[in-house]
């Protein structure tokens, strides 16, 4: 992750651990855990696992008999991870220190390898790619999802000032435009792209447990002094939308990607 990207400290941890439990995002891991197709026995890498909840979901799927690994650069976020290493009905969740470009594994151990919101803060995705390979049997599978924040749509009371906001806010990742290169990467890496899809996240009405409203804080808190954004027109922007009520919009494509190693 770029060294001025976000920091996944105990604090942005806890907090992205709670915008991770609203609806929207809970639907947008069914949808992944749908691409995924996992079967009893499946060995599994989650790749940036975070606070855990998708490598959670995916325990029971696999059952007993399978394995979920997840790897992360943040101690902070593995700590809230192993929270949920133990799930009924699933193998215990293993998890270490790693990074994408950098894998703790062995080569081909594993059926399939996930990644969702991380390639985004990866300074080399090819590299990261090329470790995903060599981890993966032969036509093993990798998904992977990145949002595009060209796509976000976003009401306000001043539009200018969400701009600079949120031009701000590309600074908090390494490639804020990445599924648009995504899926070239992944051929020229030896992928054989097998699916791709749009995963809209929508949020109509102020709604606090949502993704958005749970990223307002966060993004208040990163733009403060960056790109031309002072603190206090930080803090309007956030007040502005908590003000909107019902007449509150967001909207923002994810892009999902499944590929074979082949
Ligand atoms: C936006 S969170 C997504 C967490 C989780 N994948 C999810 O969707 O719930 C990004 C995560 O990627 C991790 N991360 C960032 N760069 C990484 C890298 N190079 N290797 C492994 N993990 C990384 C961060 O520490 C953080 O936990």
């Amino acid at each position: 992750m770029g060294g001025d990207g976000l920091q996944f400290d105990t604090g942005i941890s806890r907090q992205m651990e709670v915008v991770y439990t609203a609806p929207d995002v809970v639907e947008q891991r069914r949808v992944v855990r749908a691409a995924l197709a996992l079967r009893p026995g499946d060995r599994v890498l989650d790749v940036g696992v975070g606070p855990g909840l998708l490598a959670a979901e995916m325990a029971p799927e696999v059952g007993p008999e399978g394995r979920i690994c997840g790897i992360d650069i943040s101690d902070s976020m593995l700590a809230i991870a192993q929270t949920r290493a133990d799930v009924p009905g699933g193998p215990r969740i293993e998890l270490e220190p790693g990074s994408a470009t950098s894998i703790p594994h062995p080569a081909e151990s594993f059926d399939v390898v996930v990644s969702t919101q991380v390639f985004e803060y990866v300074d080399d995705v090819a590299g990261a790619l090329e470790e995903v390979r060599r981890v993966l049997r032969p036509a093993g599978r990798v998904v992977l999802l990145d949002t595009d924040w060209d796509s976000v749509v976003w009401r306000s009371s001043d539009d200018a000032r969400m701009q600079r906001v949120l031009t701000a806010f590309e600074e908090h990742l390494v490639d804020p435009h990445l599924p648009r290169t995504l899926g070239d990467v992944l051929e020229k890496s030896g992928f054989t792209l097998t699916h791709l899809q749009v995963v809209p996240m929508l949020n109509v009405g102020y709604d606090a447990h949502s993704l958005s409203a749970g990223l307002i804080d966060i993004i208040a808190e990163f733009v403060s002094g960056r790109a031309g954004v002072g603190a206090d027109e930080a803090r309007a922007w956030a007040d502005d939308l908590r003000t909107l009520g019902p007449g509150y919009f967001f909207s923002l494509n994810r892009y999902l990607f499944v590929a074979s190693a082949l």
